[in-house]
């Protein structure tokens, strides 16, 4: 690994995890993706840049192109990365730039006209029977040098345009890489490496990592033999974890490029395969084969040496399960891409608060025309007052996160304004007490029947964030969900709710509002989030 410079954007380790660090503090990314063709025109941004910043974001993830700022071999334009850089700057938004460089979503439809065009010199992968693909071989060395070439000289700008502003804290190399259509490649120059040796560096990341290797890949290693060939040593899987170790090698070198001029913190993206957990259906090249995929994780992260993370893109529901997959392996977890419905205003808080996430974006971000109307808004909001908070409790298991995605099953029956029924939720240890967190959802539904005037709306999942600042003073955010206190072994003592007071963040300090010990807390019974997510500050005690 590099050696860090700690004046620019970059990530440190922090208790048992790691923060990413920006103007000299911890940072969380609270962002969106604009659509993947929206930055290449920075009249089509104008109108795209305030709503933005209504929507509380405070980074924005922006395609940079390599056919658009290196049209003619060794011909740079760098105006377009200029005009996002003015335009974030005054919105008041940091950028994570994404090098859609000699992949993007496992072809290579980003490439400029004379890499695409030149077939001898920057070769496509190949399927079983010889057809070319349209991706370029990870196994090119024209293909490697070119686009490295490339993007340190993109690095080497945003550095001399960016070094003292920091506008630009992470950069994302390449996009969804992979190969789709064949398993592996097989090119000629991908068929001779696939008769060598496994590297000694990836079975030794194995050996190291043993104890903690993903399910499938300890169920293909044979760890019996020392060294052999990729078949000999991955047997069914070999093919994927082939693909995997090469194209982890390419984006490497090319991340080394870039972190040679500007070592700012780089990552990957994932297009998700099937879990690494559980039997799913899914052949490596009908997703991109290769790709970091959860089942992948440990090839990549023994490849790389110039990645800072790997993130998973989550379109699917079991939006908890995907982040449990890449939150391993002391990678922190980022997710650059995730829906933009009201979902992802639930999902930000179970990232933030359960995984220490270092980020959270939603992709096609510009689409959201009405900023305030959309739930997100609240959400960025109230988690953007929190930063300074939610960073000092990263890593030490003070906080926790969770989001009702479905997966969770009935638990315990409550009341709330004599309606009972049983709901889903769960029980957890945090400081001094057991927390009951039960998703009022249906409950809610039950109770605005019976009094049309409960504040009720219901959008978003279930969700929130809760911090023990102290073993009895708990800071809860969040939505849709009923909170109460037990004692940690259930029965020995009552406990009861000593004060609940909402309030707010402002630079870094809490504000009270009103206090609510009545009809607002069941006279101190429990706490009730409503669908707009509001900060409480709750304090407890037991007695026998
Ligand atoms: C994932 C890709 O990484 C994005 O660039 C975009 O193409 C989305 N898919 C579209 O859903």
């Amino acid at each position: 690994m590099m050696e860090i410079d700690e004046s620019i954007p970059h990530l440190r380790r922090y208790k048992d995890g790691k923060q990413l660090i920006v103007d000299g503090k911890p940072f969380i990314i609270l962002g969106g993706e604009v659509h993947n063709s929206s930055s290449s025109s920075l009249t089509y941004m104008e109108p795209i840049w305030p709503r933005l910043a209504s929507l509380g974001l405070n980074t924005v993830l922006l395609p940079v192109t390599w056919e658009l700022i290196e049209p003619k071999e060794g011909g740079f334009d760098f105006s377009l990365v200029d005009g996002l850089i003015e335009g974030a700057r005054k919105y008041g938004l940091k950028v994570i730039f994404l090098w859609f460089g000699t992949w993007k979503n496992a072809v290579s439809s980003y490439t400029p006209e004379w890499v695409k065009t030149d077939l001898e010199r920057f070769p496509r992968a190949q399927d079983s029977i010889g057809r070319r693909l349209d991706a370029i071989t990870c196994f090119s060395k024209n293909a490697l040098e070119a686009d490295s070439r490339a993007f340190k000289t993109l690095m080497k700008h945003i550095r001399e345009v960016d070094r003292e502003r920091h506008t630009v804290i992470m950069v994302q190399v390449e996009n969804e890489v992979g190969i789709l259509g064949a398993s592996r490649d097989h090119h000629p120059l991908a068929e001779e490496c696939f008769d060598q040796d496994v590297p000694e560096e990836l079975i030794e990341y194995l050996r190291i990592n043993e104890e903690r290797l993903n399910p499938y890949l300890r169920c293909i290693w044979r760890r019996e033999k020392d060294s052999g060939t990729w078949r000999e040593l991955f047997g069914v899987g070999a093919d994927e974890v082939f693909m995997a170790w090469h194209f982890a090698r390419f984006v490497d070198n090319v991340a080394a490029a870039g972190k040679s001029e500007y070592p700012i913190p780089m990552y990957v993206n994932a297009w998700l395969g099937p879990s690494a957990y559980m039997y799913e259906e899914g052949k490596p090249g009908e997703y991109p084969s290769g790709g970091p995929v959860s089942r992948m994780l440990e090839v990549w992260c023994a490849a790389t040496h110039h990645i800072d993370t790997i993130a998973p893109d989550i379109y699917r529901e079991d939006f908890c399960s995907v982040c449990d997959e890449y939150a391993r392996l002391g990678n922190p977890l980022f997710i650059p891409e995730t829906v933009r419905d009201e979902r992802s205003a639930s999902y930000v808080f179970h990232a933030l608060g359960r995984y220490n996430a270092i980020g959270f974006s939603p992709f096609g971000i510009d689409d959201i025309i009405e900023p305030e109307k959309h739930p997100l808004t609240d959400s960025y909001k109230v988690l953007s007052s929190m930063i300074p908070l939610i960073t000092r409790y990263q890593n030490t298991g003070r906080m926790i996160g969770f989001v009702d995605d479905g997966s969770y099953g009935y638990t315990h029956t409550v009341s709330m304004w004599r309606v009972r029924m049983r709901v889903r939720g769960f029980l957890c240890k945090l400081g001094g007490y057991r927390l009951q967190v039960s998703f009022a959802k249906e409950l809610a539904e039950r109770a605005k029947m019976i009094w049309p005037g409960f504040p009720y709306e219901g959008r978003t999942p279930a969700a929130g964030l809760i911090i023990a600042v102290d073993d009895d003073t708990y800071i809860a955010v969040g939505m849709n969900f009923l909170l109460r206190f037990l004692p940690l072994d259930g029965f020995s003592s009552s406990v009861e709710i000593l004060w609940v007071d909402e309030g707010i963040f402002k630079d870094g300090e809490w504000v009270r509002g009103r206090r609510l010990n009545g009809d607002e807390t069941g006279h101190g019974s429990w706490v009730y989030f409503e669908d707009k997510p509001r900060i409480r500050m709750i304090k407890v005690h037991s007695y026998t």
